[in-house]
């Protein structure tokens, strides 16, 4: 029985076929391409030394996902497919929306219909907007500030009400923090377009020299030095936390919630040190404007997926920074024409 990894050919989906495969697991990757290359899945079978199928189809079109699970005997599914740009959901809410949701309609009603009824999703720390306090734990109030935050939300939602609709789902949320680094051979990473958004690509662009200056967004935060306070976690531990929610879900039904990340905070600056000690790079900066809808800070209490699913990250910092940097150097233009 194979699992289904929607959006599989991404940043996090690469790193996950990687590990699913490496314990022996059947997978089946489908993807648009719409934010991936090909060429990243022949990365993965080179990583792995193993073969699997994959499928070039979009969430949106239903027929074509059918044929997909007519194909194969498809038991759970891992949903990473999703748009997840935060300010380009702003300015095109509908993309967003119906690309995020609608997939999600159609590969659920496709689980349902086959008998598949056992889904782990990517959810997202953005679902706790701006929380009161951290550590945060999953009991926190929920809300967002922007579309796509709105749409992880609203999956969150669907798949809850899914389950009170049929009792035989198992439906695993995982809120990751801020997944940053690579797999350690240096062959997958993270390939975001244009100028990236978030910090450690572009961290890793100035290190290696492509960029000039990081940009530090802030710094009169309320955190130890200023600047933004975050939990990263190295994305090859994110990984392995699916591998445990599926085990889960093969085991038990309902609906649970997770937070996957370190418990740990780093702020900007710690990052931007960590990352220099790591790799002997020099990572210049200078301290602008806040970049709106930012918060102070945001970090896991990651003690239930720990408890439940056995499941803890194990990389330190230093680990994600020295990663990061392998992929960049070794690939400065990502996957290049892929
Ligand atoms: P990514 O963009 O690298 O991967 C998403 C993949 O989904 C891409 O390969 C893209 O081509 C594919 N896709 C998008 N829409 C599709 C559709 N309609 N049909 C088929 N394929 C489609 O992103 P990622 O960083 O690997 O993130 C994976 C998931 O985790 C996303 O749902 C994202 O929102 C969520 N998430 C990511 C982060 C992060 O910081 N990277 C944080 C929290 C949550
Ligand atoms: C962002 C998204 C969030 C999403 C997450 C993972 C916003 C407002 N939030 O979170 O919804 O789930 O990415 O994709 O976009 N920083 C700089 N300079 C930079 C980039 C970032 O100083 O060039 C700072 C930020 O102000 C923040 C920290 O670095 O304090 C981390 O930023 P980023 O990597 O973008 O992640 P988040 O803002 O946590």
């Amino acid at each position: 029985m194979a699992i289904l990894i929607t959006g599989g050919a991404g940043y996090i989906g690469t790193h996950a076929m990687v590990e699913f495969l490496e314990a022996g697991r059947e997978v089946i990757c489908v993807d648009n391409y719409s934010n991936s290359k090909p060429c990243a899945l022949e990365r993965v079978k080179k990583i792995t030394g193993k073969n699997f199928k994959s499928y070039e189809v979009d969430l949106l079109d239903y027929d074509a996902l059918e044929q997909v699970f007519k194909e194969n005997k498809i038991d759970s599914c891992i949903h990473f497919a999703g748009l997840k740009a935060v300010g380009e959901s702003c300015q095109k809410p509908l993309l967003y929306y119906h690309n995020n949701l609608t997939g999600t309609f159609n590969l659920c009603s496709l689980l349902s219909k086959y008998g598949a009824k056992k889904i782990v999703f990517s959810s997202s720390a953005t679902v706790y907007g701006k929380p009161a306090s951290v550590p945060i734990t999953e009991d926190f109030p929920l809300s967002t500030t922007n579309p796509y935050g709105e749409t992880k939300l609203m999956i969150e939602r669907i798949l809850k009400d899914i389950y009170a609709s049929d009792s035989e789902w198992s439906v695993s949320i995982l809120r990751y923090f801020n997944p940053i680094g690579a797999h350690k051979s240096g062959l997958i990473g993270e390939d975001p377009k244009g100028i990236p958004n978030n910090l450690l690509p572009y961290i890793a662009q100035v290190a290696t020299g492509k960029r000039e200056c990081l940009s530090i967004f802030g710094s009169d935060y309320n955190t130890h030095d200023g600047t933004g306070v975050r939990d990263y976690i190295h994305v090859v531990d994110l990984a392995k936390a699916h591998l445990k929610a599926i085990e889960r879900a093969e085991k038990v039904t309902g609906v649970e919630y997770f937070n996957i990340g370190t418990g740990v905070g780093y702020s900007v600056l710690d990052i931007v040190k960590a990352y220099e000690s790591a790799t002997g790079a020099k990572v210049n900066y200078k301290i602008v404007d806040r970049r709106p809808g930012d918060i102070d800070e945001c970090y896991a209490n990651p003690e239930k997926a720990y408890n439940v699913l056995g499941w803890k990250a194990e990389y330190g910092i230093e680990d994600m920074c020295r990663d990061s940097y392998r992929w960049q150097t070794n690939n400065p233009d990502g996957y290049g024409e892929g």
